[in-house]
């Protein structure tokens, strides 16, 4: 059986440790890392979402504000908020959380924002400065699993790494964190040519594709290590309830059957998704302390 990994656990140690980095940064420097949160329209996840991450920087002794923007704003109105919070000094992480209306153009969105506070590390100057191995800000959920593997193995180096999924936000990040630790890195995607036998390679397996039980045990090379980035709504197992319209909440990797297999693996939910946030705080000390500049 695998071990499971513990991404709360993990998650609230970095936490605690973003608190410890937060209140030293105050003392020594009189600077309180401030994180600005955007979100334009009422989607419930997205608010959720906002909210868990204001409180959590809150939680860590951060300065941190949300902006909530009706629907109906306009891109302009959007741009000038942005404009303005990369000219407050209080500000050093900006995040406008996705998605954003249909009427908005989110790649102009984001390319406003100053690369120097892109917490999410979604601008392409960011993105660049990733792939050629320049410091950068990095989106925070590769960053997360990356922690997640560091902390799970004694050596990357070397090891057949297999990204299934080619996102911007998750599957090319992650490939090139991978690569820069040193793996052999293959990005599998869905029209990937017998995907079960490239997964098979991997002694290092992420799952972002967001298909449910995707990926099957018998996908998974004996003693990989498994980070299952889905998140998934399926109805409940129960009938009576799946009637009602209950859900439950799986990955991309069919865990039942992955765990008799893998040498480790994270749980959906407890696993990449605490680290995300934990990892946004990181990314904001990283703005406060200016590293592109
Ligand atoms: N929507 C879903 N995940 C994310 C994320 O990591 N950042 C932003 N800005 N929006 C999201």
């Amino acid at each position: 059986m695998a071990r499971i990994i513990d991404g709360k656990a993990h998650a609230a140690a970095l936490r605690e440790e973003a608190g410890r980095r937060a209140r030293r940064m105050l003392e020594l420097t009189g600077v309180q890392p401030g994180l600005s949160v955007v979100i334009v329209g009422d989607d419930p996840a997205s608010r959720l979402y906002v909210k868990n991450k204001g409180e959590q920087a809150a939680a860590a002794g951060f300065r941190s504000e949300t902006h909530t923007l009706p629907e109906t704003i306009s891109q302009d109105e959007l741009l000038d908020l942005v404009a303005r919070l990369n000219l407050d000094p209080a500000v050093h992480g900006i995040l406008v959380q996705l998605p954003l209306p249909a009427h908005m153009d989110a790649q102009a969105v984001l390319a406003a924002i100053d690369p120097a506070k892109d917490v999410d590390g979604f601008h392409v100057i960011n993105a660049g400065r990733l792939a050629v191995g320049l410091p950068a800000l990095v989106p925070c959920t590769p960053l997360g699993c990356l922690r997640l593997l560091k902390a799970e193995l004694d050596q990357l180096k070397g090891l057949e790494a297999v990204v299934v999924g080619r996102s911007n936000i998750v599957g090319k990040p992650m490939a090139q964190l991978l690569l820069q630790a040193d793996c052999t890195v293959t990005i599998a995607h869905s029209r990937t040519r017998d995907l079960p036998q490239v997964c098979r390679r991997a002694d290092i397996l992420v799952a972002a594709v967001g298909r449910a039980e995707m990926i099957r045990g018998d996908w998974i090379k004996p003693g990989a290590t498994v980070i299952d980035v889905g998140i998934n709504r399926v109805p409940s197992r129960d009938p009576a309830k799946a009637a009602e319209g209950k859900t439950r909440v799986v990955g991309d990797v069919a865990f039942d059957e992955a765990v008799e297999v893998a040498g480790a693996i994270t749980p959906v939910p407890g696993g990449v998704g605490p680290m995300t946030i934990a990892c946004l705080l990181d990314n904001t000390l990283t703005a406060a302390a200016r590293i592109l500049e």
